[in-house]
């Protein structure tokens, strides 16, 4: 599509001394775009008003009119040239990030921990802009950061000796482990052997020892067996899973370069990094020798550093590690890493979850694929009564089921706190993902009933130039810069809002313009429901939704 504001900013500057492309908005009830000309009176010593006027009399550009209205000048774009544009461009066309490479650390689970809810927001916000990067050209790098490393794990295999039991950790699996895993809490606390026990086994597994490690081993398959297939329903792939185990041994050479900087310090038989005033110092070492979790994350960011050579690399975790990660970040900056500034703590807020009963809490946590079940199953009946007779009806209430979870968790802005509900979040009436999902297969619906234009040069744009067929075209021709916009800004919902907005004026337009009216008219409606069709699809994928053709 023509970038009209460069094209507005380009005719304009030459007659407004000191104007910024920033200062071209976008548009209001007046206009499509507009200059606002008071930041140009103290300059040029006139009103706004008459710069404003002055401005419209010597600013042409082709297939627009520029008037000055209040101060402002206004420029409105002929509506015909620029359904033309719209159609012109190919959706997902422009690669903006051609070239560079992004590094997104998400949903990072914990081996032998439940796969529960506090880790949707992490793996569909990362999920999410994992795609929308590589849309816009960038090279994704996804990484699972799996917490597969701490003591915690030594308590797990001493637990597993005196209570587990091979067949029932097969069949249960994490279900197993996390009563384990409870059971040893409890019974450690009466039990001081027990804590010396589990010392033990972490040592053991530090050092390599067959029995302990391969013991490990088998719990870190289960969980990822676990988080692969929740994975697999939400569209999503990694590149790396590289835990922080792998980071431990290379936490030294953080050590060493901190040390030829100056900055570890021995603090009670700790290594530590002073950080200044405002934040509490990083620990590198204890006492006793073993590695902390900013250390280990130091490694990893050098790692990823050296082997991506990344331009950004962002930690989609929530909000109240944002201490952990100023103190990363701003132990990078000390060393001296320009890159340092290229990595971004992503954060988001808190998730409830209403109406769903504790029944299904196992051990008091709510696993995620209880929750996409349930949404799931409610799909499911939706669909039974709305379309009785559909084909492959428990594809589509899968679809729609995951979709309504993940589209609930992307719609608004990511720092807020949520509380999810599965009635409001599968309203097919709503802001929501079914409601997207339904306006999509509207759309292929009315679009197999005929035969739409064989080429571009077929259609009359004229006949899309009314305001509901008109508010289509706008929200469609500049789905690319939603895109871009929200990767750029970490912000999924900004493509959630959009894919709403055109739903809502293509269902205006569909109740205002009889599509099936025959002729020239026809044949454009149906390109801009082609259209409409293709960029729900899209935008739907970029947000980890499919796009049935029929609900
Ligand atoms: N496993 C951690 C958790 O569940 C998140 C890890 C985030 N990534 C990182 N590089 N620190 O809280």
């Amino acid at each position: 599509m023509i970038d009209y504001r460069l094209c507005i900013y380009n005719s304009a500057k030459s007659v407004l001394d000191g104007l910024e492309l920033s200062d071209v908005a976008a548009a209001d009830a007046f206009c499509d775009y507009c200059i606002p000309c008071f930041k140009f009176a103290k300059i040029l010593r006139k009103s706004p008003a008459a710069i404003a006027a002055d401005a419209a009399e010597r600013v042409k550009i082709d297939g627009m009119t520029v008037a000055a209205l209040n101060g402002y000048l206004n420029f409105t774009i002929e509506r015909e040239a620029f359904v033309r544009g719209a159609f012109a461009a190919e959706l997902g066309e422009s690669k903006p990030l051609d070239g560079k490479t992004v590094c997104i650390d998400y949903s990072s689970v914990n081996i032998a921990k439940p796969f529960h809810i506090g880790h949707l927001m992490t793996t569909v916000i990362g999920g999410a802009l994992c795609k929308m990067f590589r849309a816009l050209g960038a090279n994704t790098v996804g990484i699972n950061h799996l917490g597969d490393w701490g003591t915690q794990f030594g308590g797990l295999i001493s637990a597993f000796r005196h209570w587990g039991d091979e067949k029932r950790l097969v069949e249960r699996g994490l279900d197993e482990l996390l009563e384990l895993y409870v059971r040893f809490h409890n019974e450690s606390e009466k039990d001081e052997k027990l804590a010396a026990e589990a010392r033990e086994w972490s040592k053991k597994i530090e050092s390599g020892d067959s029995y302990a490690v391969g013991l490990f081993d088998k719990f870190k398959a289960i969980t990822l067996e676990q988080a692969k297939a929740v994975y697999r329903r939400l569209n999503i792939e990694f590149d790396s899973y590289l835990g922080e185990s792998f980071y431990v041994d290379k936490v030294a050479g953080v050590e060493e370069k901190l040390r030829a900087k100056n900055l570890l310090q021995t603090s009670d038989g700790a290594q530590v990094v002073m950080l200044g005033d405002d934040m509490p110092p990083a620990i590198i070492r204890r006492s006793d020798g073993a590695s902390l979790y900013v250390a280990r994350d130091l490694a990893a960011a050098y790692y990823r550093h050296a082997t991506y050579g990344f331009d950004k690399c962002l930690y989609v975790v929530a909000s109240h590690q944002a201490l952990h990660f100023k103190q990363l970040f701003k132990v990078l900056e000390l060393l001296g890493e320009p890159w340092a500034s290229d990595m971004v703590h992503v954060s988001y807020g808190m998730v409830s979850v209403e109406g769903m009963s504790l029944s299904t809490r196992r051990g008091n946590v709510l696993y995620l694929s209880d929750v996409l079940n349930a949404a799931v199953e409610k799909a499911q009946s939706i669909i039974e009564e709305r379309n009785p007779t559909l084909v492959g009806k428990s594809e589509v209430a899968e679809s729609v089921g995951v979709g309504a979870v993940v589209f609930d968790a992307l719609y608004d802005g990511r720092l807020k706190d949520k509380n999810f509900s599965l009635a409001d979040a599968l309203n097919f009436d709503g802001e929501t993902g079914p409601y997207v999902q339904y306006t999509h297969a509207r759309c292929r619906s009315v679009l197999a009933k005929c035969d739409t234009a064989e080429s571009a040069d077929d259609i009359d744009y004229s006949q899309l130039t009314d305001d509901e067929a008109y508010d289509v075209v706008k929200l469609v021709a500049d789905f690319d810069d939603a895109v871009y916009a929200a990767a750029t800004k970490y912000e999924p919902s900004i493509v959630s809002r959009r894919l709403v907005k055109i739903c809502q004026a293509f269902n205006r337009f569909y109740n205002a313009d009889r599509i099936m009216c025959g002729g020239k008219a026809q044949t454009a409606r149906l390109a801009l429901t082609k259209r409409v069709a293709d960029t729900l699809r899209y935008g739907l994928s970029l947000i980890l939704l499919d796009a049935p053709e029929r609900m």
